[in-house]
């Protein structure tokens, strides 16, 4: 029998666990990627597109790795591999663990570097130094910075150094009492730009831009890419939510509780997209401007406001702190692993893979300048081609096996004790949600991008 309790600490109660799970998907995938990537992606069909992922994979995937966790109540290596014994499956299902391990080791690396930018940007909003700019102004300040490798490398350390820091104290004694006022407070600061975006006059543009659909500006890729991020803003498919569902106390409720966080993240992501698309069209900015986009319209916004460097210097603290939840989620099923299989000290472990992620995030400090025509496969920097390989290819992956493992592997009473789930029908859509939706909402994804259809 696996234990009632983890031994690397439990959340309080439901609403912790639902805040730091909240904490872990809501982040800069929410404020900086999705933004960027739908105005990439031309807009309306990529939005429904996430929309359906996730539904369709995402929701039921986030409940496999809940309820694996918490039936394995350790790091998600050895939780996979006591269910796997538990159930005489395959050793090879282990293998989705350290996949998982290596996927949150990369998207660190560069995670760090944008946060980085965020953290840049508290100092440059507060001191008033985007008062009143224009569009071309907030570009060429972005542009200064991605100039500038060193200033990069800095924010990047440092940011690096806060992750380690809260994560080599332990996950759950340190998050939780920030998080319950800092995430609210962010979806504040988000309604406050959201009501500049409708006030600026570019709200219809914006509005029609997000939800209308225009069905051939969705290419093949953007298919992709829609499935990829729906991981990655849900925090799915490497193993983070696995880790926080081996904190999560046996009487909470899955089901309702990946609900409410599944749509929260949408909230947060479709406000912040609505509020910086008002922007984009009130100040003639191009929508598909890249990873920028945030970078650029919120600084403008906030230096046309009254107040804007207070607004602007807190809206920022706020993005900074929405990425360290994430960050930490990031390198928890790293370090548990390593906890329970040395028992090595917490700390120690947690500046041993912050420092070596570190080196790594040099490569996408520099993607952005000395190394900006550098290219690891087709047109893509090192940045380019980490954040594609793991949003794109290594999530959508891991959620496919997840939701296997969980729909073809796992016994159906251990499923069904843990969803405290008794009804025919609840069963039958739980059932092929795992085993027939999910995965085939991945596999055709995955065929339509590989098979020259277009
Ligand atoms: N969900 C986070 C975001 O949207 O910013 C990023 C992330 C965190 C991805 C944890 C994956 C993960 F395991």
């Amino acid at each position: 029998m696996t234990p009632d309790e983890s031994k690397h600490g439990m959340w309080s109660n439901r609403w912790l666990f639902v805040l730091a799970a909240a904490g872990s998907a809501v982040g800069l995938g929410n404020i900086w990627k999705f933004p960027y990537i739908a105005g990439e992606n031309g807009g309306g069909v990529f939005v429904v597109a996430y929309l359906f992922c996730v539904a369709l994979v995402g929701v039921p995937v986030m409940m496999a790795e809940v309820l694996i966790g918490r039936q394995g109540r350790q790091s998600p290596i050895n939780s996979m591999r006591a269910l796997v014994q538990q159930s005489d499956g395959s050793k090879a299902w282990s293998l989705i663990g350290w996949a998982g391990v290596l996927a949150g080791f990369l998207i660190l690396s560069f995670y760090s570097v944008i946060a980085g930018w965020g953290l840049y940007y508290i100092g440059q909003l507060a001191s008033g130094s985007f008062t009143g700019v224009d569009g071309a102004a907030a570009a060429q300040a972005l542009a200064a910075l991605h100039s500038n490798p060193v200033l990069m490398a800095v924010f990047h350390t440092v940011f690096m150094g806060i992750t380690v820091y809260i994560v080599s104290r332990g996950v759950v004694s340190g998050l939780e009492r920030a998080i319950r006022w800092l995430m609210p407070l962010l979806f504040i600061l988000l309604i406050v730009l959201l009501g500049y975006g409708v006030a600026s006059g570019g709200f219809a543009e914006g509005f029609d831009f997000m939800f209308g659909l225009k069905w051939d500006a969705l290419s093949v890729d953007g298919l992709l890419v829609a499935l990829g991020h729906a991981a990655f803003t849900l925090s799915i498919g490497m193993g983070a939510i696995m880790a926080y569902g081996a904190y999560v106390p046996s009487s909470v409720s899955i089901t309702r509780t990946v609900i409410t966080i599944a749509a929260l993240d949408t909230v947060v992501a479709l406000i912040a997209g609505l509020a910086i698309f008002s922007i984009v069209f009130a100040n003639g900015l191009e929508p598909g401007s890249g990873p920028g986009l945030m970078f650029i319209t919120v600084p403008l916004a906030f230096g046309q406001m009254p107040l804007g460097a207070l607004f602007g210097g807190v809206f920022f603290i706020l993005v900074s702190f929405a990425a360290i939840t994430s960050a930490i989620s990031l390198t928890e099923p790293a370090i548990a692993f390593l906890v329970e299989e040395y028992n090595a000290v917490r700390s120690r472990v947690a500046i041993s893979l912050g420092a070596a992620c570190w080196l790594l995030g040099l490569a996408s400090v520099f993607s952005f300048n000395i190394w900006s025509d550098v290219y690891v496969v087709g047109e893509k920097t090192v940045f380019d081609s980490i954040d594609y390989l793991t949003a794109n290819i290594m999530l959508p992956l891991g959620a496919l096996f997840i939701a296997l493992f969980a729909g073809y592997v796992l016994p159906k009473a251990t499923v069904m004790s843990q969803l405290g789930i008794t009804s025919k029908f609840a069963v039958a859509i739980w059932t092929t949600s795992t085993r027939v939706l999910a995965p085939l909402g991945v596999l055709i994804v995955f065929l339509y991008t590989i098979l020259p259809i277009d």
